[in-house]
C-alpha cells in the first residue's frame, strides 16, 4: 500500500523518531508501505516518519527498484563510521521541488536489524552512503536543508512556509 509522503512543517519530521522495540506484523506491513511508496516516488531511500510513522527504519535503494539486490532495510540504524567527503545535489521527498548542494561523507557504515531482529552491518558508498546519512538526518528530525548555510536554509524555508500559507503546500498530504 503506497502511503501519503508527509511534508516539510509536519512535526512528525522534526524530532527523533523511537527506537523499534519489537518487530511485529506492523513494522512488516510498514517496511512494505514504505518500499512501494518510495518506488513510486521514486525515490532512493525513505524513512519511517515520511509516511507519518516515528519509528526509526529506513529503506534504501540506490537503484529505485532497478536492481533487485540494491534494497536494503534497516531497523534502528546507527552510523558506525565515516570516511571521505563527497558534494553533491541533493533533495527529499518531503521537501518536493527544492534541491541544494550537501557536503556527505564518500563512505559510511550503518549497523542495525533487519526484519528478523538480526544484526545487519552495511557499507554504502556514494549515492548510497548520501542516502543512508540522508535517512538517518530524518529519524533525527532533520532535513538536508540543515547541512546549507542559515542563508539557503532561510531562502528555502520562507518560501516553503509562503506557499504553506497560501495553501500550496499541505503537511500532512492525503494525495
Ligand atoms: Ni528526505
Amino acid at each position: 500500500m503506497i502511503r501519503p509522503i508527509v511534508l516539510f512543517g509536519d512535526e512528525v519530521l522534526d524530532k527523533p523518531a523511537d527506537p523499534v522495540r519489537n518487530i511485529t506484523a506492523e513494522e512488516v506491513k510498514l517496511v512494505q508501505d514504505m518500499i512501494e511508496t518510495m518506488y513510486k516516488a521514486p525515490g532512493v531511500g525513505l524513512a519511517a516518519n515520511q509516511v507519518g510513522v516515528a519509528k526509526r527504519i529506513m529503506v534504501t535503494d540506490p537503484s529505485s527498484g532497478e536492481k533487485k539486490d540494491q534494497l536494503i532495510t534497516v531497523v534502528n540504524p546507527e552510523i558506525v563510521d565515516v570516511d571521505g567527503e563527497q558534494y553533491e545535489e541533493e533533495g527529499c521527498l518531503s521537501v518536493p521541488g527544492f534541491s541544494a548542494e550537501v557536503v556527505r561523507p564518500k563512505r559510511v557504515i550503518i549497523r542495525g536489524v533487519d526484519l528478523n531482529g538480526k544484526e545487519v552491518i552495511v557499507e554504502g558508498a556514494d549515492l548510497l552512503a548520501r542516502a543512508f546519512c540522508h535517512e538517518m538526518d530524518h529519524l533525527n528530525g532533520k532535513f538536508f536543508l540543515d547541512h546549507l548555510s542559515f542563508i539557503k536554509r532561510d531562502i528555502i524555508k520562507r518560501r516553503i512556509k509562503k506557499m504553506i500559507r497560501d495553501g500550496k503546500w499541505e503537511p500532512h498530504s492525503e494525495s
